[in-house]
């Protein structure tokens, strides 16, 4: 067994989601200048991690996002008997090889991260090992069958029979069998917990889209000597990894997060006389369709200095206060940007005349029913807003008047999207708990004031 992991003596955060709830809201906005950096990006460090877990030899990540849902992938594949610390500035796994991993001594705990859970879930199939898994509250109300229908039929066991939500106990088995899968849903985190089954399986595991979703696993499985090949089949995209494959440790530098800087960008926009920069931000094409929408709303967002960085596109982002116009947002769009409609339709209410976003269903099975919470927080400051079906709609009418308090329902993203809305409301908008902004970018409020913007801690009622 590994020596004990030493990364909680080096990074302390606070894994406690029961935490008391801390209200936040920010204040108006004198214009954000500045150059800053966004931490690293979430869906990239999860697979560093698991991908450094399951390979030989060691991984070294530089950028690593070290929030709270990271941090207990980390917890996980140390449980797991690999080995994932900090030194220095540089995060180093040391693997254990394609299903070499052992049985944790106890339940693994993912806190609020559907991403961590749902790639382990991957992990743990191809291991003959039983283990618990759990969440806190948000993530114990998510859908797991998803990903828990293609891994039984590739092998693995759910010890609850029929049930499909945290706390689950699975077994794995070093026998799986590889499938065929068609996605159901335009799911990254679906299709990537396949294809890493698929890495202990005998023989190809596919997975076809008929969206494109995320490319982070197949990207960087390749980075660590993977087979996987994408082929383009009429409007679908197959992607095949060989498995019993032999993944060795590799360094993996992790691009800022676009899904991050998208609120300094929309900070940036709204609040007049702004000029902000991002260095190094992820550009990924299945990844920045808010970027795009928001060009095509007037926004004056310029990509600067392009290039590649461990076979990830990156770019410095400048962005400069804009008037923006409504648009209608393509379905066959959401999945590039499926995490940035909250604020989206938060800035929409600034925009001149409508905004129609399509083709949302995911966002109802995100860290809370976004599309509720979204129309919900919106409303509560005086938006024009309807929500049909998947489609919300938000009709600009001069802003938000604000004075309301935004239910957040332990969603970092709806708290950030409405902090984000109240730098240019009339009045400000209170989220009524900003704790869990620490699962995915703790360093928020300190960035945010880095550019001049200025918060109030409300006392909670
Ligand atoms: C992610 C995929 C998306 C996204 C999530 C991260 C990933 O979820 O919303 O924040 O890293 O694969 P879905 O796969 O459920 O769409």
């Amino acid at each position: 067994m590994p020596d004990a992991p030493n990364f909680l003596t080096v990074w302390k955060v606070d894994l406690n989601t029961t935490a008391t709830p801390k209200p936040l809201s920010s204040l108006r906005a004198a214009p954000l200048k500045g150059r800053v950096r966004v931490p690293g990006d979430k869906s990239i460090s999860h697979r560093a991690l698991i991908f450094g877990a399951l390979a030989t030899g060691t991984t070294r990540i530089t950028g690593l996002l070290e929030a709270e849902d990271v941090i207990n992938t980390a917890k996980a594949v140390n449980a797991l008997g690999a080995l994932a610390e900090k030194r220095g500035d540089v995060w180093e796994v040391k693997g254990r090889g394609v299903g070499g991993l052992r049985s944790p001594d106890g339940p693994l705990d993912f806190g609020n991260s559907g991403t961590g859970a749902r790639l382990m879930m991957g992990v743990v199939a191809g291991h003959s090992m039983t283990v618990v898994m759990t969440g806190d509250a948000s993530l114990s109300r998510r859908p797991m069958r998803r990903v828990l229908a293609p891994l039984m039929e590739m092998g693995l066991e759910v010890l609850e029979p029929g049930q499909e939500k945290l706390p689950l106990t699975l077994r794995g088995t070093s026998e799986l069998t590889p499938i065929v899968y068609v996605l159901p849903v335009p799911s990254a985190q679906v299709k990537s917990a396949v294809l890493i089954a698929g890495l202990h399986a005998a023989g190809e595991t596919t997975v076809v889209e008929r969206e494109p979703t995320r490319d982070h696993t197949e990207r960087m499985l390749r980075h660590f000597g993977a087979s996987v090949r994408t082929e383009a089949k009429g409007l679908d995209t197959h992607i095949t990894v060989t498995g019993h494959a032999e993944l060795v440790g590799r360094d993996v530098h992790v691009p800022g997060d676009p899904s991050s800087a998208a609120f300094l960008a929309a900070a940036a926009l709204l609040v007049p006389g702004s000029d902000v920069t991002i260095e190094g931000v992820l550009t990924n094409p299945t990844r920045i369709g808010l970027y795009t929408t928001l060009q095509e709303m007037g926004g004056d967002i310029t990509f600067l200095n392009e290039r590649e960085e461990g076979g990830e596109p990156v770019a410095d982002i400048r962005i400069r206060a804009s008037r923006l116009k409504g648009v209608r947002v393509p379905a066959e769009r959401a999945p590039s940007m499926i995490d940035e409609y909250p604020v989206l339709a938060a800035m929409s209410a600034f925009a001149e005349g409508q905004t129609q976003m399509d083709g949302l269903a995911e966002l109802k099975v995100k860290e809370s029913d976004r599309l509720q919470a979204t129309a919900a927080g919106l409303e509560a400051n005086g938006a024009v807003v309807r929500v049909d079906g998947d489609s919300l709609t938000v009709t600009g009418n001069g802003g938000l008047k604000g004075g309301g308090v935004v239910a957040t329902h332990l969603d970092h993203r709806i708290a950030m999207a409405f902090l984000t809305a109240g730098l240019v409301s009339d009045k400000p908008i209170v989220v009524d708990d900003s704790t869990m902004i620490a699962t995915s970018f703790p360093e928020f409020r300190q960035l945010m004031e880095t550019l001049g913007a200025r918060y109030d801690e409300p006392v909670a009622r």
